[in-house]
């Protein structure tokens, strides 16, 4: 493993996820724009023949006309913008950030050794492997007899997301695991682009500039293969942002969530796609999506896999002296204004957990990280055992609810 330092890991990863977040939200803007403006076409006599329909639309304090033309102007013009690079550039940045935060880092992040004891060199490359393998066969699916089906193909890849999120969560820490969903579903919507979409349009241009007529087979593949990308857009950035939220992915039935997430997404997409369409506003898709948000929450209560903590003991209150020696055995390390782990640069997200005020003050944070959910100690390294945590949750139920409550820290 190469020996980097911290801090310069710190801003690679910090820049890195800059460019991600912002190729993003390039890449997502222009493909919900031109999603939204598709669907609110007009048809009118008025048009031109070809123009399949126009609509008007006021930006920046201008008036503009949009025309779609199915498929080509009579006259090509020379040059248009193409919406290339977005999505590659989401990916590339999406890659180093997958590459810098979890195999370099593999040990506090990929692994998680009370799931499988792996190395780090193993575990990556079960990651990088699969996320190969994995567009092989989705993409090998969408080519096969069964793609010519939608909704068969649908509900097949939605299973085997599902059947993969389940096998995932058996490998890789959880954080990990639901990461690699994201990474892979995202994978699937750049290919999509990079293999099918982007060289079927340029196929058609070519074809058209040369005054042949288009193909419409290319025409139909690019298309479901960007349906499925507007389907999919939803569930993967809450994949990616939910290593915000241990509750997601450091609880037992982690891999359950990401399945209701895969479904939401595409229910609450449903919804727009039919208002912007004007074919009425599908409101039970809230009713759904609610009943889903309830589902998760309830699943994520029930804790993490090793503890459940809904049982508040009977015992006497537990010593806050026996809490301080835990978190300063299991947590402090990682946790102080000098951190004494070597590939920190500070302190996890700057949370102090070094001495009694400090503890007290982030309790909810504690509850949430170590008892609720065991999304930390990361990948459980410094080995904290059920009966700790057991502690802590005692502590947690009978001290932590008393006045001197958490103030929400981010900083
Ligand atoms: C090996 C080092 C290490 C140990 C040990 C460790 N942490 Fe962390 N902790 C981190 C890192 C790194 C982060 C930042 C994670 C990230 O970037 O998402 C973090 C983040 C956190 C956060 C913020 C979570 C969030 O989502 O904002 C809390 C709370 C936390 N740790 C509590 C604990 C507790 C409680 C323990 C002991 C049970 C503990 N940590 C043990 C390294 C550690």
């Amino acid at each position: 493993m190469i020996e980097i330092s911290p801090v310069i890991m710190e801003w690679l990863s910090m820049i890195a996820r800059w460019l991600h977040v912002t190729a993003a939200m390039a890449w997502i803007g222009s493909s919900f724009y031109f999603m939204q403006t598709d669907l609110k076409l007009k048809h009118g006599d008025h048009l031109p023949q070809g123009v399949q329909g126009e609509a008007w639309q006021v930006h920046g304090g201008n008036f503009w006309n949009m025309v779609k033309y199915t498929v080509a102007p009579k006259r090509m013009p020379d040059v248009f913008t193409w919406y290339i690079w977005e999505s590659r550039i989401t990916w590339l940045s999406g890659f180093a950030l997958l590459i810098l935060v979890y195999y370099m880092q593999a040990d506090l992040f990929l692994i998680d050794k009370s799931v499988l004891d792996l190395t780090p060199l193993q575990a990556g490359l079960f990651s990088l492997v699969s996320l190969l393998v994995i567009w092989f066969i989705y993409d090998g699916l969408c080519r096969s007899p069964l793609g010519k089906h939608d909704v068969a193909l649908a509900i097949i890849v939605y299973i085997f997301l599902v059947i993969l999120s389940y096998a995932f969560t058996q490998v890789l820490s959880g954080r990990a695991a639901v990461n690699q969903i994201g990474a892979i579903v995202g994978t699937f919507m750049v290919a999509n682009a990079f293999t099918v979409i982007h060289p079927n349009q340029r196929k058609t241009v070519n074809a058209l500039l040369e005054g042949k007529p288009a193909d419409p087979n290319l025409v139909k593949k690019a298309r479901q293969r960007s349906i499925h990308n507007n389907y999919l857009t939803l569930p993967v950035i809450l994949l990616m942002i939910s290593n915000h939220y241990p509750l997601i992915y450091a609880t037992q039935f982690n891999w359950l969530i990401i399945a209701i997430v895969l479904a939401l997404g595409p229910v609450i997409r449903h919804f727009f796609n039919s208002r912007h369409a004007g074919k009425g506003s599908p409101w039970w898709t809230w009713v759904v999506t609610a009943a889903g948000m309830v589902a998760i929450g309830y699943l994520s209560s029930l804790g993490p896999r090793v503890l459940k903590t809904s049982a508040v003991t009977s015992k006497a209150p537990t010593a806050f002296a026996q809490v301080e020696e835990i978190i300063v055995s299991r947590c402090s390390m990682c946790h102080a204004r000098e951190t004494l782990w070597p590939s920190l640069a500070m302190a996890g997200k700057g949370i102090l957990l070094d001495d009694a005020v400090q503890i007290r003050r982030h309790a909810s944070l504690i509850s949430a990280t170590a008892v609720r959910s065991n999304a930390m100690p990361p990948g459980n390294i410094t080995e904290m055992t059920a009966q700790e945590r057991q502690v802590l949750a005692d502590w947690l139920a009978t001290t932590a609810s008393k006045p001197d409550r958490d103030t929400p820290v981010t900083n």
